[in-house]
């Protein structure tokens, strides 16, 4: 059973985030809310039309967004939500995360958030095995982000290797486990 009944869905630039659709109607399928936190890249990817309708949510994808109840968005949907999903995360959503730089929706939400956090990235396989990447991934998991490894298998640019996003059904899984 899932724990984590309201989640923070974080979206940024990859070409995963077409899986997105997907995962979200698997995270309402376990009881789950779910507000989409998506960066401007990733709306290159998956429309704002198609993520609102899906989550039954108004999604946030700007800081600075016309007031509409006197919210600040990033710290009310981080005093809501259970727990943070960001999926897919880009090398450059990690490197930020990383080292705390707060310079868009998501990145901002995720320093105001002091719940689980859970990180699936996407990305080429060379741009995961970079050094670089992987030292922010272990900055992350030393202060307790876990992320759910990326798997083998065909890439968007064309190759094979590791950094394909994982099932939509397998990150459920993983955070059904994670919060038992
Ligand atoms: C077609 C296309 C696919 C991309 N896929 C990925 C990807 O899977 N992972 C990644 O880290 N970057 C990918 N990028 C690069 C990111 O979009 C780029 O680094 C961007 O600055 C990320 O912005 P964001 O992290 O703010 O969303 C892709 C770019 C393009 C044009």
């Amino acid at each position: 059973m899932l724990q984590c009944k309201k989640i923070i869905l974080g979206i940024s630039g990859g070409i995963a985030a077409y899986k997105v659709p997907e995962l979200i109607r698997q995270l309402l399928a376990k009881n789950a809310e779910v507000r989409v936190v998506a960066t401007k890249n990733a709306l290159q990817f998956v429309t704002p039309v198609t993520l609102q309708t899906l989550s039954r949510n108004k999604i946030t994808s700007e800081v600075f967004e016309p007031v509409s109840n006197f919210n600040v968005e990033h710290v009310s949907n981080a005093d809501w939500a259970d727990c943070m999903l960001v999926a897919p995360a880009t090398a450059n959503i990690i490197g930020k995360f990383a080292n705390g730089i707060a310079d868009d929706a998501l990145s901002t939400a995720f320093l105001a958030f002091d719940k689980p956090v859970f990180i699936a990235p996407a990305m080429n396989d060379k741009m995961y095995e970079h050094p670089v990447v992987q030292r922010n991934i272990r900055q992350l998991q030393a202060i307790d982000i876990q992320f759910i490894e990326p798997a083998y298998g065909e890439l968007a640019c064309g190759t094979s290797g590791k950094g394909r996003m994982e099932e939509p059904e397998n990150i459920v899984d993983f955070l059904e486990e994670a919060l038992f």
